[in-house]
């Protein structure tokens, strides 16, 4: 007998039990870590045991060479059908948990619905609350020019209200709008009294933020010309306004002021809690003629009352919210209250 003999059956022995060993390795897999473990142990390229019967093949004399080589090819294939096999029991299987892991009868995902913003909801109010009381609404651009912001409400060139440190400039002759007074002049330009009008909408002063102060915030003007506007119905329209807005309770006052664009002026206070603090609601006053004469209107014959209202300050009235910074921020905790 040569060695060739006695060789080859026993190496095709060992391919047999490479076979079986293999089978068996994959069949009972239970995840994807112990099958990936057996393909390095069975038909990894380096150190598996395919590898190794591979290299037998070459010591083989001829005459066995072929007859292994065939038996050779078969178990590897046959092995990586196993291994394939198994990783397709293993994924149908984590598959089919998944869907069972569904429990139809966990209630849903509440969607969040979003909502209006308090001060959108605010301005709503109050161009409600105006409308009733005869005020339709106007508007007007937040990029001014200095005639509107200025000149035409009676602040002369070097009137300190134009200091561009109190101002946002964007150029020379034009600013973010540091009040809503300048919706009083363009609508004054385009229309003959009767006029009663309400404009809302932001305002910026390079203020520092603190709780009560932020470099834009936002405001509601008011203006009515006609014959025989007076004091008195600026009073009572105000005071009407705060109870409306406000409820029945609030007290209004007003203190004597200044502003170039109306005379007399006033500012107007309101009562803000029990403790009887008050808080600064806004500016207000009888137009003065020489706005009115600067749009054309006979001040011998008109006259007329505006306000300028903050409307933070009366939404954190409203709601008692005792910092001005949150209306800003857009955290949902907050918004979510209104
Ligand atoms: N524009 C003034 C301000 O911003 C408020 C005001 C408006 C005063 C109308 C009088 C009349 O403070």
């Amino acid at each position: 007998m040569s060695s060739a003999d006695s060789s080859a059956p026993s190496a095709l022995d060992d391919l047999e039990r490479l076979l079986i060993d293999g089978k068996a390795a994959f069949e009972s897999a239970a995840d994807a870590d112990a099958l990936e473990k057996a393909r390095v142990t069975f038909l990894g390229l380096k150190q598996g045991r395919i590898k190794t019967a591979q290299e037998v093949l070459k010591t083989l004399p001829g005459p066995d060479r072929k007859a292994y080589g065939q038996r050779f090819n078969a178990v590897k294939t046959a092995l990586e059908e196993a291994c394939e096999l198994a990783r397709l029991r293993i994924e149908s299987g984590q598959a089919s948990q998944a869907v069972a892991s569904i429990d139809l009868t966990v209630p849903g995902a509440a969607p969040r619905f979003g909502r209006r913003h308090p001060l959108t909801q605010t301005a709503e109010e109050l161009i409600d609350i105006f409308g009733r009381m005869g005020f339709s609404l106007a508007r007007g651009p937040e990029i001014e020019d200095t005639f509107h912001n200025f000149v035409a409400l009676n602040i002369p060139e070097h009137h300190p209200a134009r200091e561009p440190l109190d101002n946002f400039y964007v150029t020379p002759g034009t600013l973010l709008r540091s009040q809503t007074s300048t919706v009083q002049i363009r609508v004054m330009k385009k229309c003959q009294p009767p006029v009663r009008v309400v404009a809302l909408g932001r305002v910026y002063r390079p203020d520092a933020v603190d709780a009560t102060h932020s470099f834009m915030f936002h405001q509601i003007e008011g203006l009515y010309v006609d014959r025989n506007v007076t004091m008195a119905n600026l009073k009572s329209t105000l005071r009407q306004f705060a109870k409306s807005y406000l409820g029945q309770d609030v007290t209004v006052r007003f203190r004597p002021s200044f502003f170039p664009f109306t005379e007399p002026s006033v500012e107007v206070d309101m009562q803000w809690d029990a403790s009887g603090r008050w808080v600064e609601m806004g500016g207000a006053g009888m137009v003065d003629p020489n706005v009115l004469k600067a749009v054309g209107f006979d001040p011998e014959i008109y006259s007329g009352f505006a306000f300028g209202l903050g409307i933070e300050r009366l939404c954190m009235r409203r709601h008692g919210i005792d910092d001005i910074r949150p209306f800003y921020q857009n955290d949902y905790r907050f918004l979510n209250q209104f």
